[in-house]
């Protein structure tokens, strides 16, 4: 059968959905799936349509695609499918909203919103109006996510109670975002480590340790938290969570995990992997070890008692060599024709549509919110208040 064409409308023009664009438009045979192809019929920059346009040349989107000056001009476009929501997650909210009333379908890049009240609203509309809505968490259609998550629900660690997750950058934020502009570290655009790179963390812990759980079994975690403030601007550049799942005393007890993030020091000095794994999972039997960027992960090392260690290497697929090809992100660029990785979070989303379903299916949408109601927690336990323009649930022009 031919494959089904899902046509996506791209909303804002930064770094992510310009890696992410590149990563839409290789051919989804390169990675062995045959039911869709994408395309992009439409992107949209707040600024120009100029920039829109440039956008559209730099990711080499098909001649026909529209550039629009404005996202409520995208919305309306009827050929889109399917928007994906690329601006700081500040603007997410209000964004997502515009979507989902002009009856978009919609992949919303992470942290989905700034707390759960907003999360809660779009799921709510989403629901109300039969459309699909996932949070971009790209790793978890990773297939290493797949492979660790199988050692574990197969019962390959036996019984696996603890966690050690850190998703750290080690650069000097006065240097790497001066000004406090950056979305990064800037309050308005809801800067800071926690709902940037802590929510990667967090989704190794929950893919550990919820998502392999049957949905009966899965309890929300309890959390105990501390922050340290940037001065410069006062969001959190280094935040430390202990976590406690509850489970069954049959099913092993509870389990623990340790959740960090750092702006200013990491484990991953030399961006080489040479200070050891960032996510360690331990069961009864053994441990799998997942090396930094745990973003983007390409390596892991399960460990057992027996004496099995099994090391696995897990490149990006993409066009490959001699295609002149080239995606990264920021200031990195991936070797020539190897994919970034978004283009499984795009396919699940896209085979979702095709299928009828309205959630991504390796995190529904409660986990999202569970999720973000722990961030929620950890900002709460350590004062952490963004304005209140981008907090609210109202609409309101950002
Ligand atoms: N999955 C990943 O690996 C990954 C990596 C990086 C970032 N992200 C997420 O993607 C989102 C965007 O990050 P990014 O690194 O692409 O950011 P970025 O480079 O700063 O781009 C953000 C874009 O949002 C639009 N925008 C609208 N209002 C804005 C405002 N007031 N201030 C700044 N930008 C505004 C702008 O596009 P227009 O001018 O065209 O409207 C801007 O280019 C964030 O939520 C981030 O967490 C995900």
């Amino acid at each position: 059968m031919a494959p089904k064409v899902v046509r996506w409308g791209i909303l804002a023009t930064g770094g992510i959905a310009q890696t992410f664009t590149k990563d839409l438009l290789v051919d989804p045979a390169t990675r062995g799936v045959h039911e869709i192809k994408h395309t992009v019929v439409a992107a949209a920059s707040s600024s120009s349509a100029s920039r829109a346009q440039e956008f559209l040349k730099s990711v080499n989107a098909p001649s026909s695609a529209v550039a629009y000056g404005s996202y409520k001009e995208l919305v309306q476009n009827k050929d889109v499918d399917i928007v994906y929501v690329a601006t700081p997650h500040s603007h997410h909210y209000q964004n997502v909203m515009l979507c989902l009333d002009a009856g978009k379908n919609v992949l919303c890049e992470k942290a989905f919103t700034v707390n759960a009240a907003q999360a809660k609203k779009l799921i709510e509309t989403a629901r109300e109006k039969n459309l699909f809505l996932m949070e971009a968490v790209w790793t978890r259609y990773f297939p290493i996510s797949i492979y660790v998550r199988d050692a574990i629900t197969s019962g390959r660690l036996g019984t696996v109670t603890r966690v050690y997750s850190d998703n750290s950058l080690a650069a000097e934020p006065e240097k790497a975002w001066p000004g406090g502009k950056s979305r990064m570290v800037a309050p308005d655009l809801a800067g800071g480590a926690l709902l940037d790179m802590g929510i990667y963390s967090l989704t190794w812990v929950f893919q550990t340790l919820y998502t392999t759980q049957s949905p009966q079994h899965r309890k929300p975690p309890r959390v105990v938290s501390t922050m340290q403030r940037y001065p410069e601007t006062g969001v959190d550049e280094m935040t430390t969570m202990l976590l406690t799942f509850p489970r069954d005393a049959a099913a092993g007890g509870d389990m623990h995990a340790t959740a960090t993030t750092s702006f200013r020091v990491g484990n991953d000095v030399d961006g080489a992997g040479t200070c050891g794994p960032a996510v360690r999972i331990q069961g009864t039997l053994g441990e799998m070890q997942v090396w930094p960027p745990i973003y983007r992960p390409t390596r892991t090392r399960l460990i057992l008692k027996d004496g099995t260690i099994e090391d696995k290497n897990w490149p990006q697929p993409g066009p490959g060599k001699g295609s002149g090809w080239y995606n990264g992100f920021g200031g990195s660029v991936n070797q020539e024709g190897e994919g970034h990785g978004m283009f499984w979070e795009a396919d699940e989303a896209a085979l979702a549509l095709v299928e009828g379903r309205k959630e991504g299916k390796f995190e529904s949408l409660d986990e999202s919110l569970v999720i973000m109601e722990l961030m929620d927690e950890v900002r709460r336990q350590n004062g952490l208040v963004y304005p209140e323009k981008i907090e609210t649930t109202d609409r309101v022009e950002l």
